[in-house]
């Protein structure tokens, strides 16, 4: 695997590449990254990851500064998952002046639930992306469903840019009690990492509920949040949406429950399609 520190030294690497599989990280690597590597792979004959942890998506009091870095480690896994080139920029690379012209997604897609609580964040999310599309300029993207709303957002972006680039969605990697795997999951306890997989059983209850003809969607959704409150957590959302736009079901569409909570200091999202 070549390293590349500089979008020119990848820009050269890759100009005779055939098709360009790609996949935009932030580090700190995983069984879910390496599985969209793994899908990439299957993808394209050129398989490009990148490691970039991009300020312009956190806000200010948010975890930018303790976000893990392992780099060397990160190394290792995606020359074993058969990547070829790995660009990891520094932020003098991505950002040698502040950037200034930004990606504005739809509000609609945008000022809902992680944007709601997150103000800005997906603007950095689509700003950092679309750069980085721009300087790696892959047939195929992949994104993990993880992030649901993030692959929303995304895929309307390359869709009204007309970016030449298919997305393509992972399914969420989980530890066997069923936890979504998480580069934030190294900031839990091992009380709290024993008490985290509730945030999916409760997602999984609403899917059972469904199932069984619940039509009741506010009750439910009330009903898993004074759950997680019972136990300690402090939720921001649980939403079971439509899943073409994550906004509230109209009629007879296909869904997603999505979720956010806090437990202890460490916030944790997941979100499971019905
Ligand atoms: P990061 O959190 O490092 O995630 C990189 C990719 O891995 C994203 O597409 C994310 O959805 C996917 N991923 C994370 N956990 C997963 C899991 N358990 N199963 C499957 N896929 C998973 O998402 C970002 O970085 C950034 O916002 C980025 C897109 C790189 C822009 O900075």
């Amino acid at each position: 695997m070549q390293i590349h520190h500089t979008i020119a030294s990848l820009r050269a690497a890759l100009a005779n590449a055939d098709r360009i599989a790609f996949v935009p990280t932030m580090g700190n690597l995983h069984d879910g990254h390496i599985d969209l590597m793994r899908q990439a792979r299957e993808q394209a004959g050129t398989v490009v990851a990148s490691i970039f942890v991009n300020r312009l998506q956190f806000g200010p009091k948010e975890d930018f500064d303790k976000y893990p870095r392992t780099f060397e480690n990160d190394c290792a896994r995606l020359a074993a998952a058969g990547v070829d080139h790995l660009f990891a920029p520094d932020e003098k690379e991505m950002y040698p002046t502040p950037q200034r012209y930004h990606v504005e997604p739809d509000p609609a897609h945008v000022n809902i639930l992680e944007g709601a609580v997150r103000a800005g964040h997906f603007g950095g999310v689509a700003t950092v992306v679309l750069k980085l599309f721009n300087i790696v300029q892959p047939n195929v993207a992949l994104f993990g469903k993880k992030d649901y709303q993030q692959l929303m957002v995304l895929s309307n972006m390359v869709r009204e840019l007309a970016l030449p680039i298919e997305i393509v969605a992972g399914e969420t990697i989980r530890a066997d009690d069923g936890l979504a795997l998480s580069s934030r999951n190294g900031y839990l306890s091992t009380a709290e990492r024993a008490e985290a997989p509730r945030l999916n059983r409760q997602l999984a209850w609403i899917r059972e509920k469904l199932a069984a003809g619940e039509k009741d969607f506010l009750r439910l959704e009330t009903e898993a949040m004074a759950e997680l409150a019972a136990h300690g957590w402090h939720p921001d959302y649980i939403a079971i949406r439509r899943r073409s736009d994550l906004q509230p079901p109209q009629g007879d569409e296909s869904l997603v429950v999505l979720a956010a909570a806090k437990l202890g200091n460490t916030r944790l999202i997941d979100n499971l399609e019905i």
